[in-house]
Formats: C-alpha cells, structure tokens, sequence
C-alpha cells in the first residue's frame, strides 16, 4: 500500500500499544485487569456497590500511567502525523495519556482518561492533579456531588461516536494497533471502515478476532513493527 501525504489515515489503538510501556494490556494475563476482574472495577454497578475500592484502583491506575513514557510504536505515530497533519486522525481505547505525551494531537480518547474526572452531580470535569485524593471519595470542588473517574465503563456509551463515524466513512487507510478486536463497538470499525472503502491494516502480538476485515497483517510488537513500517512510507512517498 503506498501511504502519501494526501492519503487519510485513521488508526485505532488498544492496550497492546501500551504494553512496551510497561502498562498491562486487559486480555493477555488470563482475563484479569491488575489482579481485578474488569466488572469488578469497571462497570457503574461496581462504583454504586463499592466507590471507595473503585477510586482506589482508579487513583493507583492514574498514578501507574504519570510514570510511563511513550514507547517508539507512540513516538512512530507521533511522526507520522507530523507528516500527514489533517489526514491523520487517531481513536484510542486506552486511558493512559501516552498519545498525547508523545506528542499526538489529533486525538480521539473514546474510552476516556485516567488524567481527568467529572462529577456525577453538576458533570464539570477536573483535572485529577487539581482534586483531593486523600478524601476515599473525592468531592467535586464546585458543589461537594461524587466525583467519579472520566473512564468509560462497561455498559456505558463511548465518547465522540459521531466524530469516529465520520472519520470511519472518510479515511483511504484503517490501522489498528495492539487490540484484541472483541470489545464493542471499537472492534466493528474496522469492518465498517472496509466496507466504506478504507485498506486495512492490523499490527498485533498475536491473530486477532476479526481478522477476516483485515487486509494486511503485520505480527510482532507495535514498537517495532511502526517505526519500520511509518518511515518507510515517509521514505517512500517521498521517491
Ligand atoms: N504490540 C502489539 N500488540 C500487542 C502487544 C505489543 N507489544 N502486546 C499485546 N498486544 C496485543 C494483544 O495480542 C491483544 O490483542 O494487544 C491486544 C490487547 O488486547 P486487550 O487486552 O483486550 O486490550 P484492548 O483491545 O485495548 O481492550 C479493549 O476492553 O476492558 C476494556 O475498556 C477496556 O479499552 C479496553 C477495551
């Protein structure tokens, strides 16, 4: 697939990006999320049933991802929208930031960020460095309601899906990076994607679950495979 710099790249990532940051991804080590069962920590029924627990994890979860640093499969992204600017765009599953912190700004963060919180009664959003964490349960600054993380649970709608599903319908290449394919509704666009026109490419560890929408599959870690794979578009495209 030739890549230039008219060409628009969308790219998915999952918890596999991460991985080489040393976060850990959610389905690799025998179905469980830091020692939790993901409905455990990551539902609304397990925050009504137990928020202190919740906000526990939570808060180790935010301060696990201020210690990481971006891995070469972010930075490789990083460069390629340098490169491409407006063509480019990026949904992320993951909470963690890296993105960003690598220097991304097109940016779609459709699970949320452990960076930020909202409360549950007047829903103003707070940077988590400007709330009390000492408190079980930190109260929102502004009118004493819950705070809650700004993470998207199990059950609850994703954010910016209209935006995602524009970019689904106007891009000329899907990548997907570092996901299992199996949660919903991000492990759909890669079909929706390809049924609107878009070569797709998938970089993962291991064979993914809808693979049957993938046109070009490259095994092996994402922080080695990208910045092979960006510059030699770069380099190409430039011939
Ligand atoms: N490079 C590339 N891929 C990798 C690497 C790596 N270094 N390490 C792991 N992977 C792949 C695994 O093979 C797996 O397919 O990353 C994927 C990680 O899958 P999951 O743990 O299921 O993570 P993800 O797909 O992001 O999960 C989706 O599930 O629990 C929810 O909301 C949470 O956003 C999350 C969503």
């Amino acid at each position: 697939m030739k890549v230039t710099k008219d060409t628009r790249v969308l790219v998915l990532t999952g918890a596999g990006i991460s991985a080489e940051s040393g976060l850990k991804t959610f389905r690799d080590a025998g179905g469980l999320w830091e020692n939790h069962r993901v409905e455990d920590v990551a539902t609304p029924e397990a925050f009504r049933r137990a928020p202190v627990m919740v906000w526990n994890f939570y808060k180790e979860r935010w301060q696990q991802a201020l210690q990481a640093k971006p891995n070469p499969g972010h930075l490789a992204l990083a460069k390629l929208e340098n490169w491409l600017q407006d063509n480019f765009h990026l949904i992320t599953q993951n909470v963690d930031g890296l993105h960003t912190a690598a220097g991304n700004k097109r940016v779609i963060e459709m699970h949320g960020s452990l960076h930020t919180c909202f409360c549950t009664r007047c829903h103003t959003r707070f940077p988590m460095k400007d709330i009390n964490l000492e408190e079980d349960i930190p109260l929102c600054p502004k009118c004493k309601g819950m705070l809650r993380p700004d993470v998207v649970w199990f059950g609850e709608v994703p954010y910016h899906l209209d935006k995602i599903d524009a970019l689904l319908h106007n891009c000329d290449v899907f990548m997907v990076v570092g996901t299992s394919g199996v949660v919903y509704p991000a492990a759909g666009f890669v079909m929706t994607a390809r049924y609107f026109g878009a070569h797709t490419i998938a970089v993962n560890l291991n064979p993914m679950e809808n693979s049957e929408f993938i046109d070009e599959f490259y095994q092996g870690k994402a922080g080695e495979i990208l910045p092979r794979l960006i510059d030699e578009w770069i380099n190409s495209a430039d011939k």
